[in-house]
């Protein structure tokens, strides 16, 4: 049996409000702790968005109601509300600024709409960027330019994760994440529909921002692993129907199956026990200023090896791009504060029992 601390995990989408026939509070927790998550930093690009102080209030009131792990709650920046999220960071996970187009309606297009906050946001709270390609290569200008470190959410190619590592010998504050599809998962041939190659669903359940990469752009993650600081589900739920559908929302669910894939790949030699505990925990806790969270641990039977299936997913979507795959590392009890939280598949933690880390 192996012992890991809880794992912190940035980037989650719980989609209330707005969205809880795809996932709520409830849902996305039960997720994260069967997936050895016990804190998650909720995504704010629901409907409506996390932009002001009683839509803030709304998600952190859903929370403290429903969450069964600890948790935080991003702001989104908008056209006009740069002072309003600075008073508001003491209180938030950090602000999350769309520089590219997303699901979700939050989007700054204009350069001259990133200044404001780029000025206002407090240099000691996170500044997350969903930034990619030569986007990425202007949020880093800005970063330099304001003396100011940014985090960039999911970095999927080449080109990026190169322009991170020249930005880092540079001293510009910049730190990355990498999500497990990204890491796992290619651009799918015609002849391969699903990313599982099982031939299960439709084009739409390879749909996810950033798109699926070459091969070419994967191998470069795993050569630079040592540029990456955070390991990120973007667990970003929608129905296996929306999937399906004539016009699929991009996203993918990811916190139950991380921990399991790259267990996975530490069996396969290709990563560390120690990278996933520095990228999981000990950088995400840096970063995101979180404080840690006594007697908490995820115990792990690092021999048994599992197919991954979506029918024994929390996850209210009904669906995994890894339907099917082998893996070994099974994640047999997780222990939140002192309490059991879940163990053999059962989830034991209340509803309410997740605190704000912010709190
Ligand atoms: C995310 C979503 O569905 O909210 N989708 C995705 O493909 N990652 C949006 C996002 O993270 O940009
Ligand atoms: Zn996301």
């Amino acid at each position: 049996m192996l012992k890991l601390p809880g794992l912190i995990d940035p980037h989650v989408h719980v989609r209330e409000p707005g969205g809880a026939h795809k996932e709520d509070w409830d849902t996305a927790t039960q997720a994260a702790l069967a997936g050895g998550v016990t804190i998650i930093l909720a995504m704010p690009n629901t409907q409506p968005p996390i932009f002001d102080e009683a839509t803030l209030k709304f998600s952190l009131d859903a929370a403290k109601q429903k969450a069964r792990c600890d948790y935080g709650q991003y702001l989104g920046a908008g056209p006009n509300n740069a002072d309003i999220a600075a008073a508001l960071a003491p209180k938030a996970a950090g602000l999350k600024m769309y520089l590219d187009s997303t699901f979700g309606e939050l989007r700054l297009d204009d350069m001259t709409l990133w200044t404001p906050h780029f000025q206002k946001f407090p240099k000691s709270a996170p500044l997350v960027m969903h930034s990619e390609s030569r986007t990425m290569a202007a949020a880093i200008l800005f970063s330099a330019i304001h003396d100011r470190p940014i985090h960039i959410a999911h970095v999927s190619l080449k080109e990026e994760i190169l322009l991170i590592k020249a930005a880092k010998e540079k001293g510009i504050k910049v730190t990355c994440e990498v999500c497990p599809h990204h890491l796992f998962l290619t651009k799918p041939s015609p002849l391969r529909p699903s990313p599982s190659g099982r031939g299960v669903g439709g084009e739409g359940r390879t749909e996810v921002r950033p798109r699926l990469a070459t091969q070419q752009d994967v191998d470069a993650l795993w050569a630079n692993l040592d540029v990456i600081d955070c390991f990120a589900t973007d667990h970003a739920p929608h129905t296996i129907e929306e999937k399906d559908s004539e016009n699929p929302p991009p996203g993918f669910p990811g916190l139950q199956t991380m921990l399991p894939l790259l267990l996975t790949a530490v069996d396969a030699g290709r990563l560390t026990f120690d990278a996933i505990i520095q990228k999981s925990v000990i950088n995400p806790r840096r970063i995101f200023n979180i404080p840690e969270q006594p007697e908490t641990w995820v115990e792990v039977d690092e021999n048994a090896v599992y197919e991954i299936k979506a029918a024994e997913g929390f996850t209210r979507c009904g669906w995994t791009p890894f339907e099917g795959w082998k893996v070994k590392g099974k994640i047999r009890k997780v222990v939140l504060r002192g309490k059991t939280a879940f163990e053999d598949g059962k989830i034991l933690a209340e509803a309410g029992y997740g605190r704000d880390v912010r709190e």
